[in-house]
């Protein structure tokens, strides 16, 4: 069992979607602001109030496309359907999340109607309704323009769609926190990271192994599709990194927390910019710079989160090399634990199996003679290196397993 936080994990990946290049910056973090001031208002009780935050935290992870986020971007959202029925299908997996992936499916329902949903007025959930109406304050937000000189034609807008867009309730408790100064200024980006700290609610929940996996498994789905070419990296990782670690005596807690290492070591991508991360030729040194970053924003994601220390451990490590010429911590021979050399191992070999921008999933003699280079090199554990030889046709079949070979060129973004 793992003693954790469940709003610190959400807040997180909260964080994670607003780095990255798909969003709009501070977008979750604002929108859970909104919605929670709102939820207040209508006096919505505690538990209730705290799911309407979560959901806004992490209300568009279904997005996929730049162009997606322009759609939203004005004010009468065009076609936005599509990334909500993909963050249903991210989160209600798990059953920790189900109830945010409801929430999240109807968050642009019209109050009025039609909706692809099916559902209207009071079919619609209320969280939905309101993570609705903050969503579209966000669109109206200029970042460039003071936001005390905005508020008064945001609210206008706002009213003028009262029955119509929006939820009247809803829309009477938006008209009345639009009152206070401190509303508008909660979300001004000087001042949002200390909002969201002070009002993220604390929910220490103890998880079983099965649940902390469903849960990860939601947020490698996102971190996976930003690219098809790595579309079930971070799934491999963590299989291949459960084998191994198995084979080098790890217990079973061990195994599953390096399993759940695996889904999240490269949770930092998020943030890394799509045409970096699927570029069809070799990076630059500058893009190489910017995608080195991950590793470090990996590491900056997960460390203030209760229960996952081995995570910490074992994940955002996974490019350091043993001669000290790794990332981003430069860490060096015995200050890479086993674990950590586990990682680095299994990611190195899944990315060799996989297909890239610019060549395609190498076979068992091209894998294993970079490999050994690297052994040889000091850059990964021989050992390590030596089981990887010794099992490879069993690492291989857990590839092919989750997701065979031949079809991971073709299938572009996974169907959840
Ligand atoms: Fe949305
Ligand atoms: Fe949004
Ligand atoms: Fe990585």
């Amino acid at each position: 069992m793992i003693r954790t936080d469940l709003a610190e994990i959400i807040t997180s990946f909260a964080k994670a979607l607003d780095l990255s290049s798909n969003g709009i910056a501070y977008h979750h973090q604002t929108v859970a602001l909104i919605a929670l001031a709102i939820a207040e208002q209508l006096e919505i009780p505690g538990h209730d109030r705290d799911t309407i935050f979560l959901s806004a935290l992490v209300h568009d992870a279904g997005i996929r496309t730049q162009g997606e986020v322009g759609g939203l971007l004005v004010f009468e959202d065009k076609n936005p359907f599509n990334h909500c029925k993909q963050g249903y299908e991210i989160f209600s997996p798990s059953t920790l999340l189900h109830s945010l992936a409801h929430i999240i499916l109807h968050h642009h329902d019209r109050w009025k109607g039609p909706n692809p949903s099916g559902l209207t007025g009071n079919e619609i959930p209320i969280a939905s309704n309101i993570i609705y109406l903050a969503d579209r304050v966000s669109a109206l937000m200029h970042r460039e323009e003071f936001v005390l000189n905005r508020s008064h034609e945001i609210v206008k807008t706002i009213v003028q769609s009262v029955g119509t867009m929006f939820n009247p309730l809803a829309v009477d408790a938006f008209v009345e926190v639009a009152k206070k100064d401190s509303f508008w200024l909660d979300v001004q980006t000087e001042f949002i990271v200390e909002s969201i700290t002070r009002k993220k609610p604390r929910q220490m929940v103890t998880l079983s192994v099965q649940e902390l996996t469903e849960l990860v498994s939601c947020f490698s789905r996102v971190i996976d599709s930003k690219s098809p070419y790595t579309h079930m990296h971070s799934v491999t990782v963590a299989s291949v990194a459960g084998f191994l670690a198995r084979k080098l005596g790890f217990s079973e807690y061990e195994q599953a927390m390096i399993k759940v290492a695996g889904y999240l070591h490269d949770v930092g991508k998020i943030a890394i910019p799509d045409s970096i991360l699927n570029k069809p030729d070799k990076l630059t040194d500058q893009e190489y710079s910017i995608m080195k970053k991950h590793a470090y924003y990996s590491y900056a994601l997960l460390q203030n989160i209760p229960g996952l220390e081995l995570v910490l451990a074992w994940g955002p490590t996974h490019h350091e090399k043993l001669d000290g010429s790794g990332y981003p911590r430069r860490l060096k021979g015995g200050e890479i634990s086993l674990g950590a050399r586990i990682m680095a191992v299994s990611d190195i070999f899944t990315a060799l199996i996989e297909d890239r921008p610019y060549r395609a999933g190498l076979n068992k003699e091209g894998c294993l003679a970079i490999m050994k280079e690297l052994g040889d090199s000091n850059h990964l554990d021989q050992l390590i290196i030596n089981l990887v030889e010794q099992y490879y046709g069993s690492l291989l079949m857990i590839k092919e397993q989750i997701f065979p070979i031949t079809a991971a060129a073709q299938c572009g973004y996974p169907k959840f």
